[in-house]
């Protein structure tokens, strides 16, 4: 098949090459036109594990393309996806501009029957704002189909390959067929295609995020309350886990959530309920991961004292979580402008998202080369993303390099037991002797 996907950003730089890995002709439009050079030159502007090479392959092969001209790519495809930003507007909304502005392209840019397949994540009932904005352009016909993208970054060529379900929404019995047989090379392990209306699979997305955003928000709670009460949060986790109705996937406390979705897609919900439907759990989901940011900066702060002027802090990881570079709303963000704002210096190291990192700081804090290069001279060590490389690192090394052996472990990978042992000053999220 031939198709299109507006939008090269992580989801459609994903999406098309997945696409033209099973063979079809894929064209990857963005406006962006230092991305595509990026692109065109064999190199990916994102780190995502397995990408790169699969994109080298496939447009080696020709069978896909990366180009900033929309109309062409449109004229050339019978799909075409949008997979556009559609990042926090001013009052919690979804902002739908990117979208708009991408329908009425295509809209222009169409000579014949296209098929408009939704990937960003939009609000309940856009699949019909988008029909509503391209027949304002355009008399040839077409079909609005929803198929919300539920890929992990880190771990996104993986999932889009091997999806757990695809969701298709959408009244269009033609269109909905030929885009089923474009998904069925990757769900030969017998996983499923859901096709329902466009406003269920629009409500899908949203639904999936505000589940595992409300359960990371949970166990965080719990973690604080464990503290409070003399208990073990890994205990308790554990405890709980076992519980098949509960299960033992992302009920891991930490520092918060962030990223470039549970943030901005738990607003959208709140927004999208308004004043007919108050969304009254999602608003305490917020609420407990905006505290639950601070937590390493209140441990700081009762360790230190509210004045670290002088101090420097090291810094193991700033990605919002491992193996991606993404630093959208990464609660890194939290921690290390509150800990400048209190007069600490920062030597952070992240083994992917520095370049990103530096767009935020500036040269605000120093970015060490190698994790243990962050270490020299400071008084404690911040563990913020559980990259692998820091689970099992030299910690007389560590104790070495710092002033004093403190470390704040915002993701609960070491042992408070052999921390203790090792002679370490260890806190960590909702744990006794941590
Ligand atoms: N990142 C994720 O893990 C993830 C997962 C599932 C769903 N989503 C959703 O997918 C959508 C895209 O997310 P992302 O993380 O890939 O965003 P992104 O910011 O990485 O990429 C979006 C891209 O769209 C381009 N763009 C904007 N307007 C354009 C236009 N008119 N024409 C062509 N290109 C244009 C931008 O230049 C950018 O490269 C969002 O709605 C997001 O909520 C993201």
């Amino acid at each position: 098949m031939k198709l299109s996907v507006i939008g090269t950003g992580y989801v459609g730089l994903v999406a098309g090459t997945c696409f033209s890995e099973t063979g079809n002709e894929v064209i990857c439009v963005d406006i962006d036109e230092a991305k595509i050079a990026t692109l065109q030159q064999g190199k990916i502007p994102i780190y995502e594990p397995g990408l790169e090479e699969m994109v080298r392959r496939n447009a080696e092969e020709q069978r896909l393309l990366f180009t900033t001209d929309v109309t062409s790519a449109v004229r050339n495809s019978s799909i075409i996806f949008i997979a556009v930003g559609t990042p926090q507007g001013l009052n919690g909304n979804a902002n739908l501009e990117y979208v708009r502005n991408t329908s009425k392209s295509i809209a222009k840019a169409m000579d014949g029957f296209k098929i408009i397949v939704t990937k960003s994540t939009v609000p309940v009932g856009t699949a019909d704002q988008i029909r509503q904005w391209i027949s304002e352009e355009t008399s040839h016909p077409f079909a609005v189909l929803s198929n919300p993208e539920f890929m992990k970054e880190g771990a996104a060529v993986e999932d889009f390959m091997k999806p757990d379900r695809v969701v298709l929404g959408g009244d269009d019995a033609e269109a909905l067929e030929i885009v089923k047989e474009l998904y069925e090379p990757f769900l030969r392990t017998g996983n499923q295609i859901l096709v329902m209306d466009s406003r269920s699979a629009e409500m899908s997305k949203y639904a999936a995020n505000a589940m595992l955003a409300t359960k990371i928000s949970f166990i965080n709670e719990v973690s604080r309350l464990c503290e409070y009460m003399g208990a073990d949060i890994n205990d308790v986790r554990r405890a709980i886990a076992l519980d098949r109705r509960i299960g033992q996937h992302f009920i891991f406390p930490g520092v918060g959530y962030g990223g470039s979705c549970f943030p901005k897609d738990i607003r959208a919900i709140i927004s999208m309920g308004g004043d007919q439907e108050e969304m009254s759990l999602m608003k305490a989901v917020e609420q407990v991961n905006e505290r639950q940011k601070r937590v390493l900066v209140e441990k700081i702060k009762r360790r230190f004292g509210a004045k670290l002027s002088g101090k420097i802090f090291a810094v193991w990881g700033l990605a919002f979580k491992p193996r991606t570079d993404d630093m959208r709303d990464a609660p890194a963000i939290v921690v290390i402008e509150a800990l400048l704002q209190m007069g600490a210096r920062i030597q952070a190291f992240d083994p992917e998202a520095t370049v990103e990192a530096r767009k935020i700081f500036g040269d605000r804090i120093v970015y060490a080369a190698r994790n243990y290069d962050a270490l020299d001279g400071a008084s404690a060590l911040l563990v913020l993303t559980e990259w692998n490389e820091f689970r099992r690192p030299d910690f007389e090394r560590i104790k070495e390099l710092l002033k004093e052996p403190i470390i704040f472990d915002g993701r609960n990978i070491y042992d408070p037991v052999d921390l203790k042992k090792l002679g370490f000053d260890y806190y960590s999220i909702g744990r006794k002797n941590g």
